[in-house]
């Protein structure tokens, strides 16, 4: 009986007493900064070039497709170090260069996996950097990877890059894909 009462004493006490200040101080944790995040949106074009005398995109592995495998290119591993550029024109204003790696992902589907380093090198980003990583599904007109962090100033940043192919050569192979990319910094990242 008493064991009882002492439950529910608990249990309406637990529904009166207000919620815990989620800024409460404690001796083990700090919240640094409460400001907000920022929110950084990017708009770059990817140049990924295969072929001719000055290749981007090499494959250094090829592909393990069998005939039943309806993407001929499962399995190859292909290491960049591709040009990001201010507009679509490769010649235009150098803004970073994408470096690491992908891979035809899977069996059936116009899919790559992307493991990269977009590494800026204009105005307040030159020196900071962003690691794209996820499932590209290059076949639709529009497809979305994940941005995992970065440095500099986009130290611990998250975010998402929307991804358009406006340029495809099917013969040499060279592709232009327009990136719209937004991240959040948490200003208790500190450094800048
Ligand atoms: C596609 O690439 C081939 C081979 O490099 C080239 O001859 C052709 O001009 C390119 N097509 C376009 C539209 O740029
Ligand atoms: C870029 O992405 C942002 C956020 O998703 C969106 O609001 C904006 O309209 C996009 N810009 C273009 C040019 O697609």
């Amino acid at each position: 009986m008493a064991r009882l009462f002492l439950a529910i004493l608990i249990i309406s006490m637990a529904a009166t007493t207000p919620p815990a200040q989620a800024q409460a101080p404690t001796n083990w944790a700090k919240r640094l900064n409460p400001g907000p995040d920022t929110v950084t949106n990017l708009q770059f074009y990817f140049h990924d070039i295969p072929s001719g005398t000055n290749p981007t995109a090499v494959e250094v592995v090829q592909p393990v497709a069998t005939a039943s495998d309806s993407n001929p290119f499962f399995g190859s591993v292909v290491l960049v170090d591709d040009p990001l550029t201010e507009t679509a024109d490769v010649g235009s204003k150098l803004v970073g260069r994408a470096q690491g790696m992908y891979t035809a992902s899977s069996r059936n589907e116009a899919a790559i996996f992307m493991s990269m380093s977009f590494g800026f090198v204009d105005g307040p980003y030159d020196g900071s950097s962003l690691s794209v990583m996820g499932n590209n599904l290059y076949g639709n007109p529009t497809r979305e990877v994940p941005v995992s962090g970065g440095t500099g100033i986009f130290r611990m940043a998250r975010g998402y890059a929307v991804l358009r192919s406006v340029a495809v050569n099917s013969t040499s192979g060279y592709v232009v894909v327009n990136y719209n990319v937004t991240v959040y910094t948490p200003a208790a990242a500190g450094a800048y």
